[in-house]
């Protein structure tokens, strides 16, 4: 259990009044806990919303030692605050934590943590339908060392930020173009962690789909370059012959929260799910034989984001009309309504911050 020492700011900031956007402004107060070798995570508080001041020598800098996390809070219908399976997200940090030699946080302090920064920010918990309270976990290595090896301290942060949709289409179909030349991830890398490097690599395929008009990459296998793999910012979902399909986790896939909640769902409403291996050849097929019925996205920040145009290469595939999918448009009110208690929440995923 953490004693987490709370400074409050004496210059709040006024609250946002228009669009929101997603991860633009930041609430008054962040969290803080830094780590020492020999000592292990210590000093853990809540501060006002501040810069950080680091040495340019700093190993982050340099070598891009760092694990991310990403979840909301809700102003439930009830008005108390909730997370949406936040256990996952302690689980995952470590996952990545390890991948990238970054001491465990025990996932009870990381969930402590978020509830802490949650609750002395709650009002700053947006309310208008399709906002939320973005949480941002992240942890940085911060010894001051030009040299390549693993830091011996590293600082763990927490902030947060009212947003609305992930992309500026909201709820209407997102274009998403399939990239044929440079790769995300390879199986043995760090494809499942997340980390920004998993993200910088991938800018470079989101400029090419921007050029082209689309909003997204989609990632193929790094090997092959012929299996589907994932968007830049969610997993994806196909809705192939009445059956839903999505690929397996093979070790270059980000595990999402909201895909495993996609996927409960799914089966839980009897739906025959497929995780496994997808070529780019059989999405082309299907969409040609007229059995291509939805694509959709799921991630914390995009939530369920339905896709309306594919493109590989000469191909371009128009699902469903460009419109969103019966399936796809039951996920998210589902997803939603289980956040926001609308739902009976009957698998446990709704956990409140007070
Ligand atoms: C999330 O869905 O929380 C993400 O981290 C995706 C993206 C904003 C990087």
């Amino acid at each position: 259990m953490l004693d987490i020492k709370i400074t409050r700011t004496t210059t709040p900031k006024e609250k946002p009044t228009g669009p929101l956007g997603f991860g633009k402004i930041f609430t008054d107060h962040m969290f803080i806990m830094n780590y020492t070798e020999g000592i292990g995570w210590h000093d853990p508080r809540i501060e006002p919303f501040h810069d950080l001041s680091i040495s340019p020598a700093c190993v982050i800098l340099h070598y891009g030692q760092e694990m991310f996390e990403g979840l909301k809070a809700y102003k439930g219908v009830d008005g108390h605050n909730y997370l949406f399976r936040p256990d996952m997200n302690a689980k995952r940090a470590n996952v990545s934590n390890d991948r990238l030699c970054i001491p465990h946080i025990p996932e009870e302090d990381f969930v402590q943590a978020i509830k802490a920064i949650v609750k002395v920010d709650e009002d700053w918990i947006p309310t208008e339908p399709g906002t939320s309270l973005y949480i941002r976990p992240f942890i940085i290595a911060t010894d001051v060392f030009l040299g390549v090896d693993t830091s011996k301290t590293y600082l763990f942060m927490i902030i947060l930020s009212p947003s609305g949709a992930y992309y500026p289409e909201g709820l209407a179909p997102v274009s998403i173009w399939i990239e044929d030349d440079f790769v995300r991830a390879v199986r043995g890398g760090m494809g499942f962690a997340k980390t920004s490097g998993n993200y910088a690599c991938s800018l470079i395929g989101q400029i090419k789909a921007h050029n082209d008009g689309y909003s997204q990459v989609l990632w193929l296998d790094g090997v092959e370059r012929k299996y589907i793999e994932e968007v830049g910012s969610m997993n994806i979902f196909f809705k192939i012959d009445g059956k839903v399909v999505t690929p397996m986790l093979n070790g270059s896939i980000l595990p999402g929260i909201t895909r495993n909640s996609v996927l409960t769902l799914c089966r839980d409403w009897g739906l025959e799910v497929e995780e496994r291996k997808i070529s780019v050849d059989e999405l082309i097929d299907a969409q040609k034989s007229g059995k291509l019925e939805e694509v959709f996205g799921s991630g914390t920040a995009a939530v369920i984001s339905p896709v309306g145009k594919l493109r590989y290469k000469d191909d371009v595939m128009t699902i469903g009309n460009g419109e969103i999918g019966e399936l796809s448009q039951k996920l998210y009110d589902t997803v939603t309504g289980i956040q926001l208690g609308r739902i009976e929440d009957k698998y446990g995923w709704r956990v409140l911050v007070d």
